[in-house]
């Protein structure tokens, strides 16, 4: 699908700063991807570049700039920079890529709309499309782009597992089917999810019982309808960049909504999202006509609620949860501060404490408020919320939620802590 663009590509030696350079090289309109300094010469020349980027970059050090690439940048006859100690922002890099390799500037979002439409279309064929949605700006992205494209050949699940925010199960089937007209299938999993947490307070089983469970009725929803060949998944370029190298041990068990089923043989995977950045997937939404509650929507973990309510998950817990964090956005919200927060949610710790309302012992729980400043989620830095705003949470919070006597702002970076508590 790409190779109708002009295409650059960036030789990353481990530098902090590749995915920016892609994304200043992508503000200008041409398709860029990031490959790392180990690929060979036939997966450079795949991509058929029209010029070659190299990203050791001034922060990385010794390391990097000790890397070999695997294939010689100079041997593809096309220009090569060096972006070591250089600025990669779009102007900078304009005068080489438009000025000197006289790139086409037609890598635009509607350009991505059409091609990735005619690209499932050329998958799929007349094969039936299974698609699991779960609100969150990508898998929306890819359910109007596969509508679009195969239309009823397309199943759309959206499996309710009792872990969502206040009223989003009700916003997005209501979205889905009034605004795009996607048959989609709300499953009401509710109890199924929450019988099989009952008692477990562990966070790693926690995490594990979501997952498997979402794939166990993900699987019963596959076989209803029909089997379908091909499943759509919203995977985005970070995951295939970051997968591409060595990577670390993770911290935790991710469960993403969409997780390839084991038991079903699909005939092939849709991905049409895996070479855009989110900013570039936002910006698709918006044209696509999402609504910016969904297109703007901060990221939400597969596993839900259930990592922000500490211990074993219970109904009550839930809905206070919901509640209070239903408080806190909206007074982010209302404060203008949702620009300057990557996420922003409640979290239920599993503490009681002693507290006194109309003269009286109270024994209730503490909500811990959280928001975060990042940029790859793999550091976060904690947004300082004026105190006022803070204040006005803590008394809505306490007036609205009998069950809560103690709210607390949780001033820690990532590392040593986590963006989610357990
Ligand atoms: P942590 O807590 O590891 O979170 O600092 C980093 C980012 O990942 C999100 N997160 C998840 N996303 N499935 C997901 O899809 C998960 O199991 C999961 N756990 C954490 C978290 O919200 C943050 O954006």
């Amino acid at each position: 699908m790409t190779r109708q663009h002009d295409t650059v590509v960036i030789l990353d030696f481990g530098a902090i700063n590749s995915q920016a350079a892609a994304k200043s090289v992508r503000s200008l309109n041409i398709y860029c991807e990031v490959l790392p300094c180990t690929a060979t010469a036939e997966r450079i020349s795949a991509l058929a570049p029209k010029a070659i980027m190299l990203q050791r970059g001034a922060a990385c050090g010794e390391a990097t700039l000790r890397r070999q690439p695997a294939a010689d940048p100079e041997a593809f006859g096309v220009p090569v920079l060096d972006l070591a100690d250089r600025a990669c922002d779009a102007e900078t890099l304009k005068p080489f890529l438009v000025g000197q390799c006289g790139l086409k500037q037609d890598w635009t979002v509607a350009a991505f709309i059409d091609e990735a439409i005619a690209d499932i279309r050329r998958t799929v064929g007349d094969r039936k499309v299974l698609l699991a949605m779960s609100g969150g700006v990508d898998s929306s992205v890819c359910a109007v782009l596969a509508h679009r494209a195969v239309g009823r050949q397309l199943t759309c699940v959206f499996v309710d597992h009792g872990l969502m925010r206040k009223d989003e199960p009700q916003e997005v089937c209501s979205v889905f089917r009034d605004r795009f007209g996607i048959a989609l299938r709300h499953v009401d999993a509710r109890d199924r999810f929450l019988d099989k947490l009952a008692g477990v307070g562990d966070p790693e089983r926690k995490r594990k019982i979501i997952g498997e469970e979402f794939i166990r009725v993900f699987e019963e929803e596959a076989r209803s309808a029909g089997e379908p060949d091909y499943l759509v998944q919203g995977t985005i370029y970070p995951d295939i960049i970051e997968s591409g190298w060595d990577g670390g041990k993770p911290v935790k068990a991710h469960h993403n909504v969409g997780g390839l089923p084991k038991n079903i043989a699909f005939k092939g995977l849709v991905e049409p999202l895996k070479y855009l950045f989110k900013d570039e997937v936002r910006q698709v939404a918006l044209a696509l006509g999402i609504p910016a509650s969904i297109a703007m929507r901060q990221p939400f973990p597969g596993p839900g609620l259930g990592v922000r309510c500490l211990g074993e998950v219970t109904r009550e817990k839930l809905d206070i949860l919901r509640e209070a964090d239903a408080i806190f956005r909206q007074a982010i919200l209302d404060a203008g501060l949702e620009q300057q927060a990557s996420q922003y949610f409640a979290v239920l710790t599993g503490n009681r404490s002693v507290g006194v309302s109309n003269d009286a012992r109270t024994y209730a729980y503490t909500v811990a408020l959280r928001a975060v400043k990042t940029s790859d989620f793999m550091t976060a830095r904690f947004v300082p919320v004026p105190m006022e705003v803070l204040e006005t949470v803590s008394g809505k919070i306490t007036a609205a939620l009998p069950q809560v006597n103690r709210v607390v702002y949780d001033i820690t970076h990532k590392p040593p802590a986590t963006i989610e508590w357990e």
